[in-house]
């Protein structure tokens, strides 16, 4: 058995000795939608801290929990906090949670994020579902493959599977929520980026910049869990306007946005249940 394998047990362990729930969908909250988990029918809560070996984040205004519970019906895990590879964890810390939740049961993971806006087309505050990805931060697989989870070279060809795409789109078509489509490209922060990097990423056909979720996207992908994502376009990237760009900022935007964001996410986590097989 591989080291990373083991350690991955030994999570697994911790929260079954705690938790009894098998959640179907897992979710992974960025900037804003905290509090989302604070709001649903709650089941039971586990403190990163309380499961060995798990990574703690060090960001303020990121929680570290997992919340098991239901959305309207469907049994839910949900990441209060998520750690980045800017705090310093490596990538294999960075994605770990990813695969406890898949070996808690879940089924499917669903991503959102705060991320700059790079099309121009896009506003602060508009939603964007992610139709696929670039990673700039260092792959997660690097290293030992774990074999138990999946392949050594995974195909990553429907990274955000294009069947529950298309239940968000439609979800958001069904409440009326107007819904952008894109490339989410991740680089490692924790600055912003330059005015010459987002030509770049635009060059390279990103439409939304962020510090997170590819890496997890690639990890859920690696073991089988089908992924979809959504970012909330929190702010225009740097240099689209020539205002300096502030972490107040965009937990502002993203704290306006998130009362429509709930809704979204909510109203999906339901319809996408209904595509579990
Ligand atoms: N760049 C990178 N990450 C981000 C941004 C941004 O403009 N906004 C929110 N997260």
């Amino acid at each position: 058995m591989s080291k990373r394998y083991e350690r991955l047990e030994k999570c697994y362990k911790c929260f079954k000795e705690k938790i009894d729930f098998t959640p179907d969908v897992a979710l992974i909250l960025g900037s804003g939608l905290g509090d989302y988990a604070d709001s649903i029918e709650q089941a039971a809560v586990l403190d990163y801290k309380d499961i060995e070996g798990f990574p703690v984040s060090t960001v303020a205004g990121h929680k570290g929990r997992f919340v098991f519970g239901y959305i309207g019906g469907v049994k839910v895990v949900i990441m209060q906090g998520r750690v980045h590879y800017y705090e310093g964890y490596p990538m294999e810390d960075v994605v770990l949670p990813v695969r406890l939740m898949k070996l808690m049961g879940a089924k499917v993971l669903f991503l959102t994020n705060a991320a700059g806006g790079v099309n121009f087309n896009y506003h602060a505050g508009d939603f964007m579902l992610i139709s696929d990805q670039i990673c700039m931060a260092p792959s997660p697989l690097i290293g030992e493959n774990i074999d138990e989870l999946g392949v050594r070279f995974p195909d990553m060809s429907n990274i955000y599977d294009k069947e529950l795409r298309s239940v968000v789109r439609d979800t958001a078509k069904a409440l009326n929520i107007p819904l952008q489509e894109g490339v989410y490209i991740q680089l490692t922060g924790p600055n912003y980026e330059s005015p010459a990097e987002i030509r770049m990423v635009r060059t390279l056909g990103a439409d939304a910049v962020g510090m997170s979720t590819a890496c997890e996207a690639i990890a859920a992908n690696h073991c089988g869990l089908k992924t979809v994502g959504i970012s909330c376009i929190s702010n225009l990237a740097c240099g689209i306007t020539d205002k300096p760009l502030t972490h107040a900022e965009v937990q502002e935007t993203a704290d306006r946005a998130a009362p429509l964001f709930r809704q979204l996410v909510t109203e999906s986590v339901i319809n996408l249940a209904k595509h579990i097989k």
